[in-house]
């Protein structure tokens, strides 16, 4: 009987643990809310969200994401336009529910803060965790993607550069997977013969990608003074070359390329949706930004979602120029189309030149969403080393520079490790798992504070609550579940990255923050204990 109910005890107080949850006022001080300077009005924000949305989703991705990827999955064909519409259908409830946290609790950690207001301690972990594969894993991508751009780049300049520069052996380009591929498609049965070995193991690095990283840690270390306006430049450069590519594309279009428009019917439509919404991650990141805003009750909201309707009207006219040029149903599409889809396309139009530019515009958008996704790695781990998850050491700030350069390193590393094994894709969809989960737990926040604290200050609401925030959550879990029933990689090892998260907390997190607790109330009785004796 006593057994049972010390049992039950138990089990009460560990529930009651790791549901406790952070009063939205109390990050508000730690975060020492209202210092920042407000500086941002509403085109700073539409450029920091474009700059932080357009990458590699639309140089890259989108051409697997219409022509389906080399390891079976089923692309939507032209009707990638109609996948486009659906992902930022799924992007805009979400976005809605950010901009009423970012204007209620404006401090940065975004989702994993939220989620420490309203679902407590445990939940704050599992969405920092994921929040990991969507910034870390989709940096990942990102600089698989830069590395593909600037292969592509150099490749164009062929006769003056020597050739092992301008054509680097596959071994120094790709992950170990990818380069075994390439060699076994090429007719290679052997790719010993091709690829270098350490103990009858091929390997390969991506050298490009890997010293992306090094220079975006190095930049953010640093720290990135007018970051504003590097980013502007960089956003206008990116929006005059897809500009560009729609204009003198629409004149190799050539329309029997849209028939039939779904060539593989809803399937492939929503599989083109769910990797297609990778293209539009990025926006929860000016949420971010919601402390340094003149008026964040007015311009973040139009700013996250003037900057989401801005690249979805760009990708939608990308994808019906980029299918109208190429064929992507019926045929076998060339791996560079699958790489580099924009500067193919307009090499195949005997548009070398062309290509070239976009590749220069595609280095541009790429590095601007390198800086951020490396950001707000950094930003959330730094916030959870803040709350005991994770050592202290990771808040030890640069001597100089007075930027959390431990953490940006140990990022840098981690990402180099995972860029040994991961290719572009299966990052790009683990990126999306993540983001589809933290987005859903944003809206369902939005739902539980609502009832919790009715009270509390809403600059921004969200309109028709709970109709949008569930319509968020049904929109994101159901892309999110349709993709789970295909035994991908990714579909495979996002399952495996949830339980590695819960175990990590059981055995880490969990008992460094009861130590922590212990801590405090050990200095509160002490403290009494020296009140009382004087
Ligand atoms: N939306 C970002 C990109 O497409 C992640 O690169």
């Amino acid at each position: 009987m006593a057994e049972k109910t010390n049992k039950v005890t138990f089990t009460k107080n560990f529930i009651k643990k790791i549901t406790k949850i952070k009063a939205p006022d109390e990050m508000l001080q730690q975060a020492g809310s209202g210092s920042l300077e407000k500086t941002l009005g509403v085109w700073d924000l539409i450029i920091l969200g474009v700059g932080a949305i357009i990458g590699s989703g639309i140089f890259a991705v989108v051409g697997v994401a219409a022509a389906g990827s080399p390891d079976g999955g089923v692309g939507a064909g032209p009707a990638l336009a109609v996948s486009m519409i659906i992902a930022a259908i799924a992007c805009i409830f979400s976005a809605l529910c950010y901009c009423e946290f970012a204007t209620m609790i404006p401090v940065a950690g975004g989702a994993y803060i939220y989620t420490f207001a309203t679902l407590g301690e445990f939940a704050a972990w599992m969405v920092g965790w994921v929040l990991m594969l969507e910034y870390a894993v989709g940096f990942i991508a990102v600089a698989c993607a830069w590395s593909n751009h600037f292969v592509q780049f150099i490749s164009g300049f062929s006769q003056y550069l020597p050739s092992w520069m301008a054509n680097p052996p596959v071994w120094l380009m790709n992950d170990v997977n990818s380069a075994i591929k390439i060699v076994k498609d090429s007719g290679v049965e052997d790719v010993s013969t091709v690829l270098p070995t350490i103990c009858g193991m091929p390997i390969s690095i991506n050298m490009p990608a890997i010293i992306m990283v090094i220079l975006t840690a190095m930049i953010l270390v640093k720290g990135t003074k007018d970051s504003t306006k590097m980013t502007g430049i960089m956003v206008f450069i990116k929006m005059a070359v897809i500009a560009l590519f729609v204009i003198a594309g629409a004149f190799y279009v050539r329309p029997e390329n849209w028939t039939p428009f779904a060539p593989n019917g809803f399937e492939g439509i929503f599989a083109g949706a769910f990797l297609i919404f990778f293209a539009y991650i990025g926006f929860d990141a000016i949420a971010t930004a919601a402390e340094e805003c003149k008026n964040p009750q007015k311009d973040l909201p139009i700013g996250i979602i003037g900057s989401l309707l801005i690249t979805t009207v760009v990708y939608v006219l990308v994808a019906l120029v980029l299918t109208g040029m190429q064929p992507t149903s019926g045929v076998t599409v060339p791996t560079d189309f699958l790489k580099a889809p924009m500067a193919f396309a307009m090499s195949a139009v005997d548009k070398n030149w062309f290509a070239g530019l976009i590749s220069v515009g595609s280095l541009a958008g790429l590095t601007s969403v390198l800086l951020v996704m490396m950001m707000a790695s950094v930003r959330i781990l730094y916030a959870m080393s803040r709350d005991n998850f994770i050592s202290k050491k990771f808040q030890m700030l640069h001597p100089k520079f007075k930027t959390p350069a431990y953490l940006t390193w140990t990022v840098c590393v981690l990402a180099i490790f995972g860029i040994f094994f991961m290719d572009l894709n299966v990052a790009a969809e683990l990126c999306n798992f993540g983001t589809f989960t933290s987005f859903i737990i944003v809206c369902v926040a939005v739902l539980i504070l609502r009832k919790t604290e009715p009270n509390r200050e809403r600059p921004f609401k969200v309109p028709f609550s709970p109709l949008f925030p569930s319509l968020g959550i049904i929109c994101c879990g159901g892309l999110m579940l349709y993709k789970l029933q295909f035994a991908t990689s990714s579909a495979l090892l996002f399952p495996l990255w949830i339980i590695i998260g819960l175990l990590i907390y059981l055995h880490y997190g969990f008992i460094k923050n009861r130590d922590f607790e212990n801590l405090l109330h050990r200095e509160k009785v002490a403290k009494k204990k020296q009140e009382v004796t004087k």
